[in-house]
């Protein structure tokens, strides 16, 4: 069940993804996207390159090449982060399965594959000086390109029929078919070598970006949304306890994760000193004690209690504030 205290968490990991992924791709452009950008400048400064909304010139103000220059860069990388981790982590929500930092890489590189790749298909990325088309008409074909790559993936992805899938396969194609606006004439200041070292460039820089978003996002997930519970559940493992005790924590946990919707944490306890017909088991806010004598009964508790708020009573043996029953 969603609640304000997963959302909390659930905005708290994106916001250390976004910063973790915006400081990592920061350091990665200045190593491999700067050095060719600042070339490609000192071209488009000397030539005379028609001063049109199209262009890729510069006409309002821009932080000085530096310090000033990386400090808004990372900023920028971070917010960018941020969103788009909160993307991913709403996704992961939605699917309501466990995440880690394997899964998490599935989701980077789909929102890889989305917004950069799918795009960058029709409108590569292209250096400062370099004509391009009306500013909004490639907004429009980048806006329909990123929703039918999303919906086109998940498709292929989720859907059980070959009909919804072979649909999916159509949205991928279709912004290509119907192709990028272009401009008439494909002018560039800087010479198509250097273009070619920005175009190799952005893509390595966008696809560790996105790789971390989604690594980085799946294990706080794991760490921080999914940890977040409503009931604590504290077994015996201890020595005087009848029963495999140990081998019966491990079922629990196994049982809480086949049921990714649980907010269930389970913690070892040593002795509650009841020392028979144990494991003994302790489910918390209710403190409902129970005698666990065997994994039907571990079963009931687990489905009945955690899972339907319904007590097993047939075992609850004693109760904070009742006392023994
Ligand atoms: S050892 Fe389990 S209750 Fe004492």
């Amino acid at each position: 069940m969603f609640n304000l205290t997963t959302f909390r968490e659930l905005v708290i990991a994106a916001l250390w993804t976004g910063l973790l992924a915006g400081l990592l791709l920061t350091a990665v452009q200045q190593i491999q996207v700067i050095p060719t950008l600042l070339k490609a400048e000192v071209y488009e400064e000397a030539a005379v390159v028609p001063s049109t909304e199209n262009s890729h010139a510069h006409h309002d103000w821009q932080p000085e090449n530096g310090w000033e220059r990386t400090f808004f860069t990372a900023v920028a990388n971070i917010s960018l982060g941020v969103g788009f981790a909160l993307l991913i982590g709403a996704v992961m929500c939605l699917r309501g399965r466990p995440s880690h930092w394997r899964t998490g890489l599935l989701w980077g590189l789909a929102g890889y594959l989305t917004f950069f790749v799918a795009p960058s298909l029709g409108l590569p990325p292209e250096v400062p000086g370099t004509e391009a088309a009306k500013l909004a008409d490639r907004q429009s074909w980048w806006l329909i390109t990123v929703l039918d790559t999303g919906f086109g993936l998940s498709l292929l992805a989720f859907a059980k029929t070959r009909t919804n899938q072979f649909f999916g396969v159509v949205l991928l194609a279709a912004p290509h078919l119907i192709s990028a606006p272009q401009p008439e004439v494909h002018n560039s200041a800087a010479p198509a070598e250097l273009a070619q070292s920005f175009i190799i460039a952005t893509v390595f820089a966008n696809a560790v970006f996105w790789l971390a978003i989604g690594g980085l996002m799946g294990q706080f997930y794991k760490k921080r949304v999914m940890r977040t519970h409503n009931k604590h559940v504290l077994m015996c493992t201890g020595p005087r306890c009848s029963g495999n005790n140990e081998a019966a924590f491990q079922q629990l946990g196994q049982k809480i994760d086949a049921r990714p919707q649980l907010k269930v944490k389970r913690t070892r306890s040593n002795c509650f000193a009841v020392c028979k017909n144990g494991p003994i088991l302790v489910v918390y806010p209710e403190g409902v004690w129970y005698s666990c004598t065997d994994e039907s009964v571990l079963e009931r508790i687990v489905s009945e209690h955690l899972e339907n708020d319904v007590e097993v009573s047939e075992h609850v043996f004693h109760r904070l504030g009742t006392g023994d029953v």
